[in-house]
């Protein structure tokens, strides 16, 4: 039996990244989900087209995970983080160093996305301190990258409404050009065609402050949040061969395509590439608990492991760093999706996927469709003067019509549980379809 929540006063909770008087005036509340559909406060089905915020990859209230969490918190609640342990996070980081690309051989846990891109900053920073090369201290990040909402975060990203507010930030950062170009690019099928060069850019970066100061790159190998950019065909490559060339080290932000939205377990299993760290949270535990976690090479973390014994090697970490019952959710999480073959199941997907989405060129509004794994975007031609409204329409339009979807400026980007069926994803396109032929 769903209870049907519906608080009276909305007004104490500030919502994140939400237009709250909107929402206050007409709220969308879920109260309940399972597998590829939440339950709304008024009863109805929502299709998730976008696994929660990109991370409920297994699909809702998968019961394995469940039980973990329940067994978990009812045999060891917390244990301390510093100078304490328990035997899941280490079972937990063995996992992952299992899972992930050769080369990535130790794991330190934060409690999302942000804590985790906070975490990499700081490794790479030390890293060169604690090998006698204190003067790379710059990071180069990339235009409409998100890292986040930390300082360091903000500071590597490049969303100008979520940097402009918040004063100096970081010194010391630069970034690259953003790859994303309509004119050449429009309507592809997975990596663009043109833009590799674009990684040159690098090169002049590095050639401007000189190679010495500059301790890491940190991209997203897909961008996310910013509306799906994928990258040039050749582009990821050319940044790992300047930054192999010159010392540099290139941290890779998995939080959206870490865990098999891909169609592989990681974006740098997909290109082939393995960075120097990688960044990851979201479907890590399926969302279901807060946790992330950040994979480095045994070459770093050996760095770090000289001096006396007795002494703390890097001071950095959380209260809740490897929290038990996050570590549970995150070793059933990972069971599931092996069990499953969700971490490829994009692959077997992807065409299906892909002829679905592109069967929206020639709808109204939309001047881009683009796909790779099992991400996905729509672009629409912003309405003048009131850019971001045309989709924001759209997506409480879907929401009404029984679909989750997610907007960010004038693109409608989709990332559906890796669970997802195809008569799922034909709902969800021409469910979308009938929205766009509907919105102003
Ligand atoms: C690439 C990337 N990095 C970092 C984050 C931040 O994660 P969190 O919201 O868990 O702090 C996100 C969130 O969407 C993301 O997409």
């Amino acid at each position: 039996m769903v209870a049907h929540v519906v608080p009276n006063d909305l007004s104490a909770f500030w919502m994140p990244f939400t237009a709250n008087r909107q929402f206050k005036k007409s709220p969308r509340m879920f109260v309940a989900a399972r597998d590829m559909h939440y339950t709304t406060a008024d009863g109805r089905q929502v299709l998730d087209g976008t696994a929660g915020l990109w991370c409920v990859n297994a699909g809702h209230c998968r019961p394995r995970i469940t039980q973990a969490i329940q067994s978990q918190a009812a045999e060891l609640d917390y244990a301390p983080a510093f100078q304490m342990g328990h035997p899941k996070a280490f079972e937990l980081a063995n996992r992952l160093v299992d899972l992930a690309p050769d080369g990535l051989d130790h794991v330190l846990f934060t409690n999302s996305g942000s804590e985790s891109v906070e975490t990499a900053l700081k490794v790479a920073l030390a890293y060169h301190r604690v090998k006698g090369e204190g003067s790379r201290f710059r990071l180069i990040g990339r235009e409409r990258g998100y890292h986040g909402v930390n300082f360091g975060g903000i500071s590597v990203g490049g969303i100008v409404s979520n940097r402009k507010m918040f004063g100096t930030l970081l010194t010391g950062v630069d970034h690259l050009p953003h790859t994303h170009d309509l004119a050449r690019n429009a309507f592809s099928k997975g990596e663009p065609e043109h833009g590799a060069e674009l990684a040159d850019e690098l090169e002049r970066i590095v050639t401007l402050h000189d190679p010495s100061t500059i301790a890491a790159v940190i991209v997203e190998p897909v961008a996310g949040s910013t509306g799906v950019l994928i990258p040039p065909k050749g582009y990821l490559q050319k940044l790992r061969d300047i930054t192999k060339k010159h010392g540099i080290l290139l941290i890779f932000d998995e939080v959206i395509t870490g865990y098999g939205r891909l169609g592989t377990p990681f974006a740098a299993d997909y290109f082939g590439i393995v960075p120097d760290i990688m960044v990851t949270a979201k479907g890590l535990t399926n969302g279901v608990i807060p946790m992330g976690a950040v994979l480095v090479s045994a070459a770093i973390h050996d760095a770090f492991m000289t001096g006396p014994e007795h002494l703390i090697e890097f001071f950095h970490g959380y209260t809740y760093s490897g929290n038990p019952i996050a570590s549970a959710a995150g070793i059933a999480t990972l069971e599931t999706y092996k069990e499953e073959g969700l971490l490829t199941r994009g692959a077997e997907l992807g065409p299906y996927w892909q002829d679905a989405l592109h069967s929206l060129k020639g709808e109204p509004h939309v001047i881009d469709v683009r796909n790779i794994g099992l991400v996905g975007a729509i672009e629409l031609e912003p309405i003048a003067g009131a850019p971001t409204k045309r989709a924001f329409s759209a997506f409480v339009k879907a929401y009404e019509s029984g679909y989750l979807i997610r907007t960010t400026g004038d693109i409608i980007a989709l990332s559906p549980p890796l669970i997802v069926e195809k008569h799922h994803i034909d709902e969800l396109v021409d469910g979308i379809r009938k929205v766009l032929r509907e919105v102003d």
